[in-house]
């Protein structure tokens, strides 16, 4: 099981977008995918026509609930949900006391090991300490950048933050990557921060996502890009970025957080 965290404190970015979408086509090449909304806004959620079943992520996180109960279908094969709510905001604060708070997701998916290949997490628009229980709960993050002036601005708050807890809380999480999103080939601004995104952080996805109507679109009809437009330039797009994410993945060491229970005669022990 790889857990990736789609993180960026900058709200409109494209971090939902690149979530609920990578994981649909993820799901669609036959992983078996998770999306954890950890955004109290819970668009992931409605994006992927996700119907919570009364528990949430925030009754995981207080311990009130087994993540496992917390996860729900989606419409889509091989795509699951833990949905998130309003709640998620007093969380933060109700963990803020806790000794090991920064542990809290990575323990609460541990006992989730196993069952799925990909586990993706939706962050929200901060640095806060839902952000960070989703990068020590990674074995990898990645960074959706809008393509507009300024763009490059705020990641160097993310990249420190990732370095400190690389030190102090999950040594093996890798930034695995940035997502140039939102790129409109017609700009000459579009064209630069692509390129400087390219010079500036070397692990740059080759994927770029296009700006497209389809895309935003999309939510609103609670769908994936892949159901919503199965042939549009911004599906093509997240197609191949999945594909370069899991080659990706396939290239770390293999993770040390979550280890697959042993089975004993056919029982998970
Ligand atoms: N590639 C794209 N083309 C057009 N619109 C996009 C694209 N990516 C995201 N959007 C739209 O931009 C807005 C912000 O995207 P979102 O994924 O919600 O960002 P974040 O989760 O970082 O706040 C949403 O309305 C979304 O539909
Ligand atoms: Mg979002």
């Amino acid at each position: 099981m790889s857990v990736v965290a789609v993180a960026n404190q900058k709200g409109g970015v494209g971090k939902t977008t690149t979530t609920v979408n990578l994981a649909a086509a993820a799901a669609e090449m036959g992983r078996r995918t998770l999306v954890i909304d950890a955004d109290a806004q819970a668009n992931a959620t409605s994006a992927l026509g996700a119907q919570s079943s009364g528990l949430f992520l925030y009754d995981a996180l207080l311990g009130q609930a087994e993540l496992e109960r917390c996860i729900v279908p989606t419409p889509w094969t091989d795509l699951d949900a833990v949905p998130s709510s309003m709640d998620l905001v007093a969380a933060e604060m109700e963990l803020a006391t806790q000794p090991e708070r920064e542990y809290v997701l990575r323990s609460a998916l541990a006992d989730i090991a196993g069952g799925y290949e990909l586990v993706l997490i939706d962050c929200g628009p901060s640095l806060g300490l839902m952000t960070l229980n989703a990068l020590t709960a990674a074995d990898a993050a990645i960074a959706p950048v809008q393509c507009e002036y300024l763009a490059l601005e705020g990641l160097s708050a993310l990249l420190e933050t990732i370095r400190r807890v690389q030190m102090h809380l999950n040594p093996g999480l890798h930034l695995l990557g940035v997502v140039a999103t939102m790129y409109d080939g017609r700009t000459r601004l579009s064209q630069d921060v692509a390129s400087q995104l390219r010079s500036h952080i070397s692990s740059t996805f080759e994927t770029i996502i296009p700006r497209s109507i389809r895309l935003s679109e999309a939510p609103s009809h609670q769908r994936p890009i892949i159901d919503y437009a199965p042939r549009s330039r911004g599906a093509d797009a997240y197609r191949e970025l999945a594909e370069e994410l899991l080659n990706r993945l396939s290239g770390l060491p293999v993770s040390t957080l979550y280890r697959a229970r042993p089975v004993v005669d056919g029982v998970s022990g």
